[in-house]
Order: C-alpha cells, then structure tokens, then sequence
C-alpha cells in the first residue's frame, strides 16, 4: 500500500462519526442559506470587534480592557486567584495575538495571519522574570504557536516562500524548555508555576489541580512530534500516567493534589473546574496518537463519570473514595462535555445535557459561572461570565454531529446575547455579575481563540473542509497524521484490508469508528445509518436479551451502569426498577 492510501485509511477523520452524517444537510431546513450567511457575517463582525480593538488598544500587550480602552499584562494573572508572585518588569507576550492567530485562518484571513506570524516571529521572547500557570501558558501559547506553525506551513495557509523559517517552532520548543524543569519531582507531576526566566520559585506552592498536570500531552505531544525532541512528551506521559495512577478503586480521580508527596488534596470532584480538560484529553491524545493506553484510560474514566457523577440529564460533583454525591452544582466549564460525548458517539446524552445548559443560558442570558442546581438558585459569589464559550463548542460538535438546524438557531441565541450584554465599544466585556449584568473591564484571549470560533464554525466550517483535525482545549486546530499514529493498535486493523474500497468505507474504518460503532466489524456500511452508539456500551452476551446470570448481561449505553439478569430471566436496569 502506498504512503497516501495509507494516510487516507488511518487517519481519524475529524469528528468520526460526524462525518458519517456530513451528507446533504437536512431538506425544509428551518434555517435558511441567506440566514446562515447573515449570523456568519455576524460573528466575523465579532472577532473583528475584538481584535482590531485589542490591537489598537493593547498590543502587544496580554489582552484587552475593552472598557477603558487600554491593557493588561494578565499572563501571570491567569489562574492566579490570589494575584501573588506579580511581575515587576514584564510587559507581555502579545497573549491575544498569538490566540488569534488559528481563529484568523478559520475566518480565511491569510494576510493578517502572515503579518501576526511574522511580528511573533521577530518579536517574541520568553526571557523574561514572569511567574506564569504552566496549565495555561501550555494551552494559550504553546498550543497557539504550535498551531499556528501548522497553519503557517499547510498547503492551504502557507506563507509565501522565504517569508517563514520555522520561527514559531523555534519559539515553541524554547517555551517548551522553560516547561521541562517544572516536572522535577519526586512524581513526576508537574509544579503549577514556574518562572520563564528562573525556573521553579524557592518555596512556591507543591499544590496543583488534576487538569493542570493532566492537560499537557497534546501540545507537548506535537512539540515532540514536530522537533524529534521527545522529552516533552515523555514528561507529559509520565505525568499522566502518575496521574491515573492516583485514582480510586472507583477510577474517579480527586481535584487536587499535592505534586511532591503525590497525595491527593480535595477528594471531591466533578466535571467542571480543576478536572475538565483530564478527560478532554485522554479522548483527544488517543485520537491524535493512537495510542490504546490513552484509550483505556479514558473509556475506563468515561465510564465511572457517568455513573457516578451523572443524575439525568446533569452532573454533580463526589468524593472520589466512595462515590457518594458531595456538591450539586453546575458550573459552566461542564458546558464542554456534550462536545466531547459527541466526539465518541454518546450523542443522546450529549443532547440531552446541553439542551439543559441552554435553558440556564436562557433564563439568564448567559452561562452563570456556578450554579447550585440543589437549590435552584446561583452561587453567592460566583456570578460571572467572562466570554466563555463552552456552550458554543458544544452546539457546534453536536451541529457537526447531527446536522439539526435546532443548534444553529441555539448559536444564534449566544451570538445575541453575547452583542446585547457584552459588546461595549472597545470591544467585548465579561460580566460580573449576571443578575445585574454589571461589566467587568476585562477580555479574555480565549474569546477570540475560541468563542467567535466555535460561532463562526457552526455557520461556516470550510475550514474543516479536507482537514484532519483535533481542537484542543484552547481551541487551537491540530493536525491528525497517520505518521504520528507509530503504533497503531492491533485490535481495531480490520482483518482484509484489500476488501476496503473507496475512500468513505476507508475512514468509516478507522481506529476511533470501531470505537463509536462497533457495528463495523461486519460492515462498515452499517454505520451510514444514523446509529449512535455510547462509548460505554457493551452488549448483552444474547442479541434477545435473555440470560441466566449476570455475567451474560452488558453495559447500559444511556447510563453506563451495568445491566443485571432479572428473576424473570431479561438483562436490564434492575436495580433502579426496585
Ligand atoms: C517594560 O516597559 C517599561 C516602560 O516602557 C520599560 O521601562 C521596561 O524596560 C520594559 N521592560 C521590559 C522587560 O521590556
Ligand atoms: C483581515 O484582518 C484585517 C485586520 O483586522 C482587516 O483589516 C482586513 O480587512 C481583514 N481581511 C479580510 C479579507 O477579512
Ligand atoms: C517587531 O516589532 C517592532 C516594534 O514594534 C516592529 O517595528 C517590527 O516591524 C516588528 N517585526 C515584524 C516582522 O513585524
Ligand atoms: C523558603 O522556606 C525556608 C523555610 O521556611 C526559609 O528559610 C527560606 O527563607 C524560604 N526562602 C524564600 C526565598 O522565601
Ligand atoms: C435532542 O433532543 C430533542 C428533544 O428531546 C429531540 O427532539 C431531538 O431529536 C434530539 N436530537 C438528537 C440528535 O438526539
Ligand atoms: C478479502 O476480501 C475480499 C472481498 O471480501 C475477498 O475476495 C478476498 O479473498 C479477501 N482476501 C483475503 C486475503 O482474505
């Protein structure tokens, strides 16, 4: 088999499953061609609003203060709730700029990409006295130079010849240094924060969150793909490893931890804050790298997310040792996870959940940031929504998915709120607090890394178009290559190869299809249909779902949980029947 047929075969197509249902979109739409093209030319409106006022008033500064028309150098900010440790003499790393760059290829504008590309390339520097969150340094400026190099150097985005020579690269593998002596400990788990200059502080804090040493393997994985230097990833890697190695007996994992003792800190945990991104994750470097170890991982972690975390259509948080419930919250970083239920085929779930999202959205405009879902009323004191696109994301996986113009008319809602609440003249504001709707003077880099993108997507994804990618958390496309893939795992190559014909049955074959539709052990046509299948799902030892004992019954793909034999001889759900 030749190199591209190869290629052509095991690369995961971008959103797998969502491809199966790229056909026609479907007939008598609700939402009409002139209407996309007109919330299409809306959000663009937006992420021009953002950054031409961002680059006026603060570049190259952090971001933007939208209310007063100047700056804030806010990398050493980010996830420092405390404000400690503040640089004296740093004036920031065109943070904005760099977050903008992938979203400005999505919107087709190769000419401002070039110009921000080639001020990074000669202007940047990561020499400078600044404490920074490695979490956040890793996913807004690793992962946005790292795609931008992509960009910079795809077929489709290219710098004209002689203009670019790998600088962005060049500047990535610098930071990624910077990042290695953070994962110096007696674990492996990496400190939180270090100093781009000097290293990890003396005496700084050894507690760290399960997303921030769990969240580094895809850029730091594609930093080590990119130069052949593969110590990025393997410190990635150990971390992980030492990070799942931590869980409970129930395979729930804590929030945080401590990274020189390895002991967990706050037991309790959900989806939502300090834990997000984990999971994301797992799905997402197995996607990337093909690598099975992730995959158990992460379906084990899917697996005891629902079933102890899930009530209906929400998600509590629990004490990882027993799984018992601890808080009733929604928090609107758990917005995200019907997007990634869509990308490994949970989608009725994934609807379900999001459609509940929504309705807070709707009762208050925006996406309050924490909400006690116990007692029906918002936190005390968390009552902002600084430009989070969450919600979006998820609207835009599941558009992909299902093709159901509901989600286009559920963007439209955001889009509006988002320029009736937030849009000031300087640009877009964060709200401080949604029941007044009172502004905060502050825009977030990841407004425009990710929520105009995630909008414009649902109304425009020519970018997709011929493309094998993965978002990360930032929002920052990354490239699937079947080079990447070294190992591929043997359980999902399909016995006859030759009898694969034709380009669509190929990726129907691919690794993450056998996952979401194992249907396609006998034919991959039978996926074509729209059959969701739950990553969880294990069927019933008899297709009639009859049994003796227990271990003749599968899991449940709605709930997860496992299915019991009854007296009367059935595999079901028993135990919540009585
Ligand atoms: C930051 O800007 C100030 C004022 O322009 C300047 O005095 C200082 O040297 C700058 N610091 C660095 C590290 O560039
Ligand atoms: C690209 O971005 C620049 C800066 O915002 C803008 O002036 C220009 O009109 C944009 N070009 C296109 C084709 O949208
Ligand atoms: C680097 O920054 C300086 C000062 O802002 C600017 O004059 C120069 O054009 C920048 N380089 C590029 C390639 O844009
Ligand atoms: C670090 O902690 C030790 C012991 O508490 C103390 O003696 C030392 O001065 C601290 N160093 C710094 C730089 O704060
Ligand atoms: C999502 O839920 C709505 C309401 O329950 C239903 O009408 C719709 O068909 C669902 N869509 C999918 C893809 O499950
Ligand atoms: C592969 O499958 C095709 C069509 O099903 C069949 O004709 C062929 O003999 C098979 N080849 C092998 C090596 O099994």
């Amino acid at each position: 088999m030749n190199s591209s047929a190869q290629i052509k075969l095991w690369v995961l197509q971008f959103l797998l499953i969502l491809s199966f249902f790229s056909a026609p979109a479907i007939s008598g739409s609700r939402f009409s061609d002139a209407k996309r093209i007109y919330m299409r030319e809306k959000v663009r409106k937006m992420f021009y609003h953002a950054y031409e006022n961002y680059m006026a008033y603060a570049f190259p500064h952090d971001e933007l203060k939208p209310l007063t028309n100047t700056f804030t150098d806010s990398l050493s900010q980010l996830g420092n709730l405390k404000l400690e440790h503040l640089p004296q003499n740093y004036n920031g790393s065109a943070l904005t700029l760099i977050e903008s760059l992938s979203s400005l290829v999505v919107l087709g504008n190769n000419t401002e990409f070039e110009r921000g590309v080639l001020w990074l390339s000669d202007n940047l520097t990561f020499d400078v006295d600044a404490r920074i969150n490695l979490f956040e340094c890793n996913i807004r400026v690793l992962g946005g130079l790292l795609s931008a190099h992509i960009l910079a150097t795809d077929s489709k985005s290219r710098l004209a010849d002689g203009l670019y020579n790998d600088q962005l690269l060049t500047l990535a593998e610098d930071l990624g240094q910077r990042f290695l002596c953070a994962f110096d400990t007696p674990t492996g788990l990496p400190y939180a924060w270090i100093n781009l200059k000097y290293g990890v502080m003396e005496n700084d804090t050894t507690e760290t969150s399960t997303s921030g040493c769990g969240s580094l393997i895809l850029e730091m994985g594609t930093l080590s793909r990119l130069t052949g230097d593969a110590r990025y990833e393997a410190a990635a890697l150990r971390a992980l490893r030492k990070l799942w190695s931590m869980r409970s007996s129930l395979n729930l994992l804590g929030t945080t931890l401590d990274v020189v003792t390895g002991e967990w800190i706050e037991y309790s945990s959900g989806i939502g804050a300090g834990v997000d991104s984990f999971y994301e994750y797992l799905i997402k470097a197995y996607i990337l790298f093909g690598s099975t170890e992730l995959w158990d991982m992460f379906h084990s972690a899917y697996l005891a997310v629902q079933k102890y975390f899930r009530h209906g259509s929400w998600y509590h948080e629990a004490d990882m040792r027993t799984g018992r419930a601890t808080y009733w919250q929604l928090t609107s970083l758990q917005a995200f996870w019907p997007g990634l239920q869509t990308l490994v085929g949970d989608i009725s779930s994934a609807n379900s959940s999001h459609r509940e999202f929504f309705h807070v959205w709707e009762k208050f405009g925006v996406l309050p940031e924490r909400y006690l879902l116990d007692r029906d009323m918002l936190h005390p004191t968390e009552k902002y929504y600084p430009l989070r696109p969450e919600l979006a994301e998820s609207t835009f996986y599941l558009y992909q998915a299902t093709k159901d113009p509901w989600y286009m008319e559920v963007g439209e809602s955001l889009v509006n709120s988002l320029n009736y609440y937030t849009k000031v003249d300087g640009g877009f504001a964060s709200i401080r607090d949604v029941t007044t709707m009172q502004l905060e003077d502050h825009q977030h880099s990841f407004f425009l890394s990710e929520t105009c993108k995630y909008l414009y997507l649902l109304y425009d994804d020519t970018f997709l178009a011929d493309r094998n990618i993965i978002f990360t958390t930032e929002g920052h496309p990354l490239p699937i290559r079947s080079s990447w893939h070294e190992k591929l795992p043997e359980t999902y190559i399909p016995n006859n190869w030759t009898s694969l014909q034709g380009e669509n049955q190929a990726i129907h074959a691919s690794a993450m299809t056998q996952q979401v539709c194992p249907a396609i052990a006998t034919t991959a046509r039978e996926c074509n249909s729209p059959v969701f299948e739950s990553a969880c799902h294990v069927p019933d030892v008899h297709s009639n779902h009859r049994c003796k004992r227990d271990d003749e019954c599968g899991i449940d793909s709605t709930t997860c949980r496992q299915r019991t034999c009854s007296m009367a001889g059935y595999c079901g759900l028993w135990s919540f029947i009585i």
